[in-house]
């Protein structure tokens, strides 16, 4: 959550900074704000709401200067206002400070400051935090940094600027992510890769208890004892180009339509080709799973797992919850799924025979972080299940199955979760195998039908407009109730969160068979029931279902298989997907209700990409 950039160097920082800050708008958008040094002189412009208002507010009042550092917020601490909006200052001007996250003693810090008659201008955490190191500042900024650090609790990431210092500044991570990139005299900083990427591919990640001081002579890195620590980097494979919306007018349409080559891409290599024969040992023969070079535990390590937790939030939790129906089916495991923030909090039985499975898109989730971290100090062998492998998540846990989807902008996750369905079905399977609960014959069937599975998407994908109008035609729907059976009842759960997130109308997912204990009593006329039923071994219940909510006069939108005439009977509309192997329904039913969703959400004129209320990634509890 907010989003941060910083720049030093011989260019413009503003028009640096604000690029940034655009490429980070999916992380917070109530306001923004720039710091601009030139010389000892910081000009600040902040304003609320987006980014485009700052820029409409800098081109009347231009500020300048070769070191800057821009905040886009997503409001914890205080309300959106432009006193609330960073970078704040410290009320004696000499500490200029960006932050996301939260100083969970600013209250107590804040009374002390008072008593002595300091006075705040906002209601934020950060103004205190800004405040306290100016407090402790002589003439050594970085140890000033450190004592302050050493008083404050939460999580933290700072950029800072200091009034008497123009040839650096000073980044510090305790919790949410910072990225560092250094080209020839220049040094960007930022909290996601994506906005580094048109500078620098070689990134620098942040470890937690970190300090950088960032000049035109590159990054020096120190831990928060002061010691100097080795500035290594990595090289980041995403192209730039990825993080722009190209012809599309959302970053989430184009997303929706890459599913079909992220999923080629998840699969690629893991498993077989049928006409080329395995790549793996495992997988000798043609076709088959192959995830040898990817599975961290040892045979010995698998053969002993007797339970699996899949935890994860929202989006992710739901492929995790799709996941979960297929390991009840192949691994003969005790499954658990589970939201991270729930996980965290309870007393779970989490063992060394456990294969705790952590699902995050970002690898920055503030509640699967923890959850991840609890797992592993009880013992879990821990997978993280992610599309940023140098992520927290994937760093931490050090064993990681890449989603390969490649950046994800749109706030409403979409092609991500597509990689997620992909990841996760495989290890499912894989894991199937190695128990001996997967016969050669289904593996051969699924291997060979998820490689076909990219066509079939596509052909959905074409069908855009024909969701168009099924979205014209109930915009003016109260609400809706989606129902599904096992990974249905996850995908209908999936489509609900999608239209709740972008077109803020009322959304529910219930159970097929719940609905009769309780949801049915919501049904009339104007309450449309979205029915995920494709044709497999739960199809007929779920039919009967149908029949109900149609007799309580409830429009009805199916989504079923190719040529089942049965459901055009009872349904006001169908929207069919291709017919596949049982197991596989989600990957093909999931689309047509992301279309929906965003159709509906811009027939009603809806800010899609920046959805209100909402960041991309949670990194605050
Ligand atoms: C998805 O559309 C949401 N933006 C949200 O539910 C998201 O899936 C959730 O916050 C988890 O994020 P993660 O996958 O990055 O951990």
């Amino acid at each position: 959550m907010c989003g941060i950039m910083g720049y030093i160097g011989p260019r413009d920082a503003a028009g640096i900074v604000l690029g940034g800050l655009e490429c980070l708008e999916y992380r917070g958008y109530d306001s923004a704000g720039v710091a601009l040094a030139e010389g000892h002189k910081i000009g600040i412009s902040k304003c609320v709401g987006s980014v485009a208002n700052l820029k409409a507010q800098l081109a009347k009042n231009a500020l300048s200067g070769k070191m800057g550092i821009g905040h886009t917020r997503w409001a914890t601490h205080g309300g959106v206002t432009r006193e609330n909006a960073h970078p704040h200052v410290d009320p004696d001007g000499k500490v200029v400070l960006i932050h996301n996250g939260i100083v969970e003693n600013f209250h107590e810090l804040g009374e002390e400051f008072s008593k002595k008659g300091v006075r705040f201008a906002s209601e934020t955490d950060t103004e205190v935090a800004a405040f306290l190191i100016s407090s402790l500042y002589k003439d050594d900024p970085l140890l000033a940094i450190r004592e302050a650090c050493a008083r404050l609790r939460g999580s933290f990431a700072f950029v800072i600027l200091f009034s008497d210092i123009d040839d650096r500044y000073y980044c510090v991570r305790k919790g949410p992510p910072l990225v560092l990139g250094a080209a020839a005299g220049e040094a960007f900083c930022a909290s996601d890769v994506t906005a580094l990427l048109p500078y620098t591919h070689d990134i620098l990640f942040m470890e937690d208890d970190e300090i950088a001081e960032l000049s035109t002579e590159g990054i020096a890195l120190y831990g928060f004892d002061g010691t100097r620590k080795e500035a290594r980097t990595k090289t980041v494979d995403w192209d730039a180009s990825m993080t722009s919306k190209g012809m599309y007018p959302h970053f989430m349409l184009k997303e929706i339509e890459e599913q079909g080559s992220v999923l080629r891409k998840t699969l690629t290599g893991r498993i077989g080709n049928a006409d080329e024969g395995g790549s793996g040992e495992e997988s000798a023969g043609k076709g088959g799973i192959d995830l040898n070079a990817e599975f961290p535990f040892s045979e010995e390590n698998a053969r002993s797992f007797r339970r699996v937790h899949l935890v994860a939030c929202g989006t992710s939790c739901h492929a995790a919850a799709v996941a979960g129906r297929l390991a009840d089916k192949f691994t003969g495991l005790d499954v658990r799924v589970e939201a991270a923030s729930e996980y965290r909090s309870g007393s779970v039985i989490c063992d060394a025979q456990t294969l705790a499975i952590f699902v995050s898109q970002s690898g920055e989730t503030a509640d699967t972080l923890a959850a991840a971290r609890q797992a592993r100090a009880k013992g879990a062998r821990c997978l993280a299940v992610t599309n940023a492998v140098n992520s927290s998540l994937a760093r931490e846990l050090g064993a990681v199955l890449e989603l390969r989807a490649g950046p994800e902008i749109g706030v409403a996750a979409t092609k991500t979760f597509m990689g997620q369905l992909a990841a996760l079905t495989l290890l499912v399977l894989w894991i199937g195998k190695r128990k001996g609960n997967l016969s050669r014959e289904k593996e051969l069937r699924l291997t060979e039908e998820l490689a076909r599975l990219p066509m079939k998407l596509e052909k959905i994908l074409g069908q855009g407009e024909t969701l168009r109008k099924m979205a014209e035609s109930y915009k003016d729907a109260f609400g809706f109730l989606f129902i599904g059976r096992g990974a249905s009842h996850a995908i209908g759960m999936e489509g609900a969160l999608k239209l709740k997130e972008i077109s803020y109308v009322h959304a529910e997912a219930h159970a097929a068979g719940e609905m009769k204990h309780g949801p049915i009593a919501i049904l009339d006329v104007h309450l449309p029931v979205v029915a995920i039923a494709p044709k497999d071994d739960l199809y007929e219940k779920t039919l009967s279902n149908i029949q109900e909510a149609r007799a309580r006069n409830a429009p009805i939108i199916a989504v079923a298989s190719e040529g089942d005439e049965d459901i055009r009977r009872f349904s006001n509309d169908c929207f069919f997907v291709p017919g596949t192997e049982n197991e596989l329904t989600p990957f093909l039913t999931v689309v047509p209700l992301q279309l929906f969703a965003y159709h509906l959400a811009s027939i009603l004129g809806r800010e899609i990409d920046r959805p209100r209320n909402l960041a991309k990634s949670v990194t605050v509890e």
